[in-house]
C-alpha cells in the first residue's frame, strides 16, 4: 500500500510518519514549506508547486493527480495540507484520502482547532483521524482520541499534548489501514 504525504508547512507529523512507514513522496503546496526539508533529511522524493501557479484550482489539483497516478498512490495522508480538497482530486480519490484534525470531531472543526477549543475553556479536546469529502473536516470518523485540557495548562502546553497524541494515533491509523511499516 503505496502512501503520499500532503502538508502545507512544519511537517512534524510527515516526520514522524516517514520515519515508521515508507512514504512515495511529499506534497506541499508552499515552495518554502519546511515539511520539504524535513523531507530531504529523510530522503523522501518531494513536489511542491502553488496553487497561484495555475490558471485554476481544477488545474491545479489535475496536476496533483498527474503525480498520484504517476506513483500509483494508495492512500493520500492529509497533515497539515490546509487546502480544502475540490472536486478533482475527490473524484478521482474519495475514499482514498485520510486527514488527521487536532480537536475530536464534530467539535471545532476548521483551521484553529487547538485556539478554538482552548478559547472555549473546555475541559478536554482531542485529536481525530477521518476520510476526507468535500466538507471541512466532516468526512467519516475513522479513529479519535480525548485529550485532557489540564489546570496548570498553558495554551502552548495544551498544544504540544495535543501534537503528542496526533504523532501516536495517525501511525495506528495507517497500520489498522494497511500500510506496512518500514523494515529495518
Ligand atoms: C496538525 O495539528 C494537524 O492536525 C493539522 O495541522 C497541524 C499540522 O502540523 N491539520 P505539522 O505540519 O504536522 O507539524
Amino acid at each position: 500500500m503505496k502512501i503520499a504525504v500532503f502538508a502545507s508547512g512544519n511537517g512534524s507529523n510527515f516526520q514522524v510518519i516517514a520515519e515508521q512507514f515508507p512514504v512515495e513522496f511529499v506534497f506541499a503546496d508552499h515552495r518554502d514549506a519546511y515539511v520539504l526539508k524535513r523531507a530531504k533529511n529523510l530522503g523522501v522524493q518531494t513536489y511542491a508547486f502553488e496553487l497561484k501557479e495555475f490558471d485554476s484550482k481544477q488545474a491545479y489539483e489535475e496536476a496533483i493527480i498527474a503525480l498520484l497516478n504517476k506513483h500509483a498512490i494508495d492512500l493520500v495522508v492529509l497533515a497539515g495540507y490546509m487546502k480544502i480538497v475540490g472536486p478533482p482530486l475527490l473524484a478521482a480519490y474519495e475514499g482514498r484520502i485520510i486527514n488527521i484534525h487536532p480537536a475530536y470531531l464534530p467539535e471545532f472543526p476548521g483551521a484553529h482547532g487547538i485556539e478554538d477549543a482552548w478559547k472555549a475553556g473546555v475541559a478536554e479536546s482531542g485529536v481525530t483521524v477521518h476520510w476526507v469529502d468535500s466538507g471541512v473536516d466532516t468526512g467519516q470518523v475513522i479513529k479519535q482520541v480525548r485529550v485532557p485540557r489540564l489546570a496548570e495548562d498553558t495554551i502552548e502546553s495544551f498544544e504540544a499534548r495535543i501534537h503528542d497524541n496526533e504523532y501516536q494515533l495517525y501511525p495506528a491509523v495507517l497500520e489498522n489501514l494497511g500500510v506496512e511499516r518500514k523494515v529495518d
